[in-house]
């Protein structure tokens, strides 16, 4: 049609997002550089700590680059952490191996009053410098067809991690002072915020080409809150990254949100949505997808396990969102496993390709 001729030159996981479903599904997996590539455990095992490799703008860049000359992934994500937020800001952040991240947990309202915006760039810089890096690679190595894609934490989910310091399955002390303190919580919920726009937009300006905000713990909040500490913070980030940059689309992952992913589609202005894998596909078609195009939703232990497990899941999900109003990006409901055989992606690559709708 007329209104596809101007648009040759841009990428297939690009044009999805805006909306405009072309024959290939583009893909990318959520932590498709890291462990389970020997490429990465030989590069990591030479550098100091998680957070020195993540600061080191060409072997940050080389691990970004890592899966996709393996696999040719339609989109390239920067190699870093939602936790380079609250470390920049000024709050100590280690990663012990084998232990998840720690962080000198924030106990009242005082201690972030000590946290400074203003100096985030100094902690920053390096990873805007990887993302040039990547995009140059991209270029040099003939990837013409990979996105470059940026990322932050959403504000509630970073929250989680500096209250708590560290990982926890339900996060009980950042509810309870959301819960009982709600503006105390919107300041510090706003420190975050101011960051992480001015974290994208540097990625943006550095060539990022999409953005993801990942909110893995926004399953753990009943609606109201949902409303008010994942949709508010999500919406304003994404409605000041727009005013700058209008073109660069947004992914939002908000993780185990079951039915509020659909207020979520509705509220929080990303163009598109991540879907996790305890979503029923034809739940998602039904009531994401006629809004939005659509990411995910494969169970990474399915990609683990790999073979029938793997053939049968992921040709049900390309089979559901094939059918559905807007466009559909493969990936996973979740991150890649780190045990996951490199092997066990080749075959899942070569399932998405020659998937026919
Ligand atoms: O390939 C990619 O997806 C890009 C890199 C990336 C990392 N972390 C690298 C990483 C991305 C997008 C993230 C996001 C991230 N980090 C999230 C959101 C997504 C999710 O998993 O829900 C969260 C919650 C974190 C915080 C974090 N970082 C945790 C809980 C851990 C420890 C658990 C683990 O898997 O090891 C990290 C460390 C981390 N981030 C590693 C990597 C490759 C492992 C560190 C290492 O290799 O030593």
């Amino acid at each position: 049609m007329e209104e596809n001729c101007e648009k040759e030159n841009t990428k297939t996981l690009l044009e999805c997002l805006k909306g405009r479903r072309g024959n290939a599904v583009p893909f990318w997996l959520m932590r498709q550089a890291g462990r389970y590539l020997p490429e990465y455990r030989k590069l990591r095992s030479s550098t100091g700590g998680f957070l020195d490799l993540v600061y080191d703008p060409k072997k940050a860049a080389e691990v970004t680059m890592q899966p996709i000359r393996r696999f040719g992934m339609n989109g390239a994500i920067l190699f870093s952490d939602i936790l380079v937020i609250p470390h920049a800001l000024g709050q100590p952040v280690t990663f012990e191996a084998g232990e998840g991240p720690k962080l000198s947990p924030i106990l009242i309202a005082e201690d972030f009053k000590k946290l400074n915006v203003e100096r985030i760039d100094r902690t920053l810089e390096p990873i805007y410098e990887t993302v040039s890096n990547v995009v140059h690679g991209l270029k040099a190595e003939g990837f013409d067809d990979t996105a470059m894609i940026g990322f932050a934490g959403s504000p509630w989910t970073v929250a989680c991690y500096m209250i708590e310091g560290g990982g926890s399955k339900v996060f009980e002390a950042t509810k309870y002072w959301a819960y009982r303190h709600p503006e105390s919580f919107s300041e510090l919920i706003n420190i975050i915020s101011g960051a992480t726009l001015h974290y994208l937009s540097r990625q943006i300006e550095a060539g990022a080409e999409a953005i993801q905000i990942f909110d893995s713990w926004s399953g753990i909040l009943n609606s109201e809150n949902f409303a008010r500490w994942v949709i508010e913070p999500t919406k304003s980030i994404v409605d000041a990254l727009k005013k700058r940059h209008p073109d660069i689309p947004v992914i939002g992952f908000a993780r185990e949100a079951g039915v509020k992913l659909e207020d979520y589609a509705l509220g929080s202005g990303v163009d598109a949505i991540g879907i996790d894998y305890s979503m029923p596909p034809e739940w998602v078609r039904d009531h994401i997808q006629i809004h939005k195009p659509v990411q995910g939703n494969l169970d990474p232990v399915a990609l683990l396990a790999g073979g029938d497990t793997l053939k049968k899941s992921a040709t049900h999900i390309l089979e559901v969102f094939s059918t559905g109003k807007n466009p559909f990006i493969f990936n996973l409901g979740h991150g890649v496993i780190k045990d996951t055989a490199p092997e066990c992606v080749e075959e899942l690559c070569e399932i998405i390709r020659e998937f026919k709708a």
